[in-house]
């Protein structure tokens, strides 16, 4: 949520920051804006609108240059997104510039004392209180990093801040309390970001910021302390992708190029999972078998696409480990007081490693003594930082704002965890286990087999581009299927989309059938529990009777399910528990044209950012 970006070097600082705008505007796309420190001032132009609107200002009335900026994409939480609302803040003497991510929640009180010295705010946010308080602070001693320190110290809430100042030529500085930031290094200029997409275009060399810390930018070096003033230990590490990974490729959307990108990034996931010996190792794991074998339940926490994720993990786990399984919202978890212990195990999904839901959640279940194990996709971001064991997806950068190649490494990794649970606890066989990875490791080439087929379901979405409702059926890891489906229409295509339990419809959403309304119905492989099957196809020939046009995805071989289908998608046959990996994939296509056909914006989707860092 809200991008950040600062700069100080020897480049235009305008178009570094711009660039890096540009790469980041999936975190937040309502307003923008920039600032940079020229000829012993500091100038600002911002705009609300997309980045393309900020640019034709530039345009229009051009900043002078200067080697050290800010820049800011937004996702707005107080204030709509105006010009004035528009990041960066400046004081009343216009001489601090402020961006900033995450709330502050004691804004108010803030504000009012301010107000009280004479301070004029204008705008209706809670960072504009940042620049007047850090402007006193300047003016009180002198220096940025120090004023930000003081400022820090009086703020509640969670909160980025990058900072710079007109009496402080050739410095950028940075805060971060739960929020990101990351620092990027390069030869005689430094950078700051929300996320390394912004500077890997300049450099590979990041380091990590802690919580309560602030860094000082400068061209010959950084510095990082504590918001106590003392020094802090500084983690350095390579970024492992380039600049072209975080580029279209050709493709018309970001969007598009993920979803064709998921047949490397399941096999990326598998990479290096087996050991020489035939076991299966995690990334990093700070949780002892022996701990393992003591856990009595697994409880999952995630939002989103990511909970979907999570709720198709519980069959697996449940199944594999015979271990109890339960699936949580990150954002009602830690609120119901959930029963939680040193023997329970959390397991936090998380694509970008900052929802702060799920974040808060992990922190409530560590607060219980149980051990967290964090399946993300971003490196050195604050879930798996802050969990006891982590095993990263290799989905690479995922940019569009919905979720597609991180949601099936996702499915990877809890079908590995599976297993490792399995592995430790002895409630799975070694060839038992490496049979299963086979069939993982034939996926990738499965997804592919899909990906080539989906001329016909994109036709199919065209046609629907009018409807008002489609709903979604599964049963047994369909019905997660069904669910994400749902949400990928919703906010892509902003239609009615719900995804229901098949056997749940005739107690009640049946009524929502109607003539010629789209039902997608996921069918489990017959091969698999042969009573789900033929439950299923009964429950679609009780849609079709009252009406509904019926879209099947049915694996290959399926023939039970052609009399009933009035558009038939067909997905390579599977092992029952894995269908999802290959049935979610035309439901993505689907989705994304179906938008593209309502004429939405496929990558940035209205009101939604990719990383939520606010609960
Ligand atoms: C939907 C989508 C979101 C995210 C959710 C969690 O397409 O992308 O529902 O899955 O916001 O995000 P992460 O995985 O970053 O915690």
């Amino acid at each position: 949520m809200c991008g950040i970006v600062g700069y100080v070097g020897s480049q235009s600082a305008l178009d570094v920051v711009m660039a890096g705008l540009k790469r980041l505007e999936y975190r937040g796309y309502d307003s923008a804006g920039v600032a940079v420190l020229a000829d012993g001032g500091l100038a600002a132009a911002k705009k609300a609108g997309k980045l393309v609107n900020l640019e034709k200002a530039l345009v229009e009335g051009p900043l002078p240059t200067g080697s050290t900026g800010v820049g800011h994409t937004r996702w707005a939480t107080h204030g709509g997104p105006t010009d004035g609302n528009a990041h960066p803040h400046l004081d009343n003497a216009g001489r601090v510039a402020v961006v900033h991510n995450g709330i502050i929640e004691n804004f108010a009180v803030l504000r009012a004392e301010l107000a009280e010295r004479g301070h004029e705010l204008t705008s209706e946010t809670d960072t504009e209180v940042v620049a007047h308080l850090l402007a006193e602070e300047f003016s009180a001693t002198g220096d940025l990093a120090e004023a930000m320190r003081l400022v820090c110290r009086r703020l509640e809430g969670a909160f980025t801040l990058v900072a710079v100042h007109a009496d402080a030529p050739d410095l950028v500085v940075g805060a971060r309390r739960n929020s990101p930031l990351v620092v990027g290094v390069g030869e005689g200029e430094a950078f700051l970001a929300s996320d390394v997409a912004a500077f890997i275009a300049h450099t590979r060399s990041a380091i990590e910021l802690g919580q309560d810390q602030v860094v000082e930018l400068r061209r010959d070096g950084v510095t990082v302390t504590g918001f106590d003033g003392r020094p802090a230990e500084v983690r350095s590490y390579h970024v492992d992708w380039d600049a072209s990974a975080a580029e279209k490729g050709g493709y018309d959307y970001f969007m598009l190029k993920e979803i064709a990108e998921q047949p490397k990034a399941v096999a990326d996931t598998l990479l290096g999972r087996i050991d020489p010996s035939g076991s299966l190792t995690l990334d990093e794991v700070r949780i002892s078998p022996q701990e393992l074998r003591e856990v009595d339940k697994v409880v999952i926490v995630a939002c989103g696409t990511a909970f979907h994720a999570g709720l198709i993990a519980k069959y697996a786990i449940e199944h594999w480990t015979r271990m109890p399984c339960e699936v949580e919202l990150a954002s009602e978890f830690r609120y119901r007081d959930p029963i939680l212990d040193g023997r329970s195990l959390v397991i936090a999904i998380s694509q970008s490693g900052e929802t702060m839901d799920t974040l808060m959640a992990l922190r409530h279940a560590r607060e219980q003594g149980s051990k967290v194990l964090a399946i993300c996709n971003t490196n050195g971001s604050t879930i798996p930082r802050e969990s006891d064991a982590v095993l990263y997806t290799h989905a690479g950068p995922e940019v569009a704002v919905a979720s597609t190649k991180a949601f099936l490494t996702q499915l990877v990794a809890c079908y590995l965890v599976a297993l490792y649970l399995g592995q430790v606890r002895g409630t799975k066989w070694g060839d038992e286990i490496q049979a299963v990875i086979r069939d993982l490791s034939r996926i990738s080439e499965e997804v592919d087999r899909v990906l080539e087929t989906m001329e016909p379901v994109r036709a199919l979405a065209r046609t629907l581009a009018a409807k008002d409702t489609v709903l979604f059926l599964g049963r047994h890891v369909g019905y997660p299927v069904a669910l994400e489906g749902a949400l990928k229409l919703k906010e892509l295509a902003y239609m009615h989309a719900e995804g229901f339990a098949a056997g749940e419809l005739k107690h009640g959403p049946i009524a929502l059938i109607e003539e010629d309304l789209p039902v997608v119905v996921v069918v489990p492989s017959p091969r698999g529990r042969s009573v789900l099957h033929d439950k299923i196809v009964s429950n679609i020939q009780e849609i079709r009777a009252r009406g509904a046009r019926t879209i099947v995805i049915a694996e290959e071989g399926d023939e039970a399910v052609v009399p009933y289908a009035d558009h038939l998608i067909r997905i390579p046959a599977t092992p029952t528990l894995l269908q999802p990996l290959v049935a979610t994939v035309p439901l993505q296509v689907f989705a994304c044209e179906l938008a593209t056909a309502r004429g939405n914006e496929v990558d940035q989707p209205r009101n939604l950012a990719k990383s939520v860092t606010v609960e």
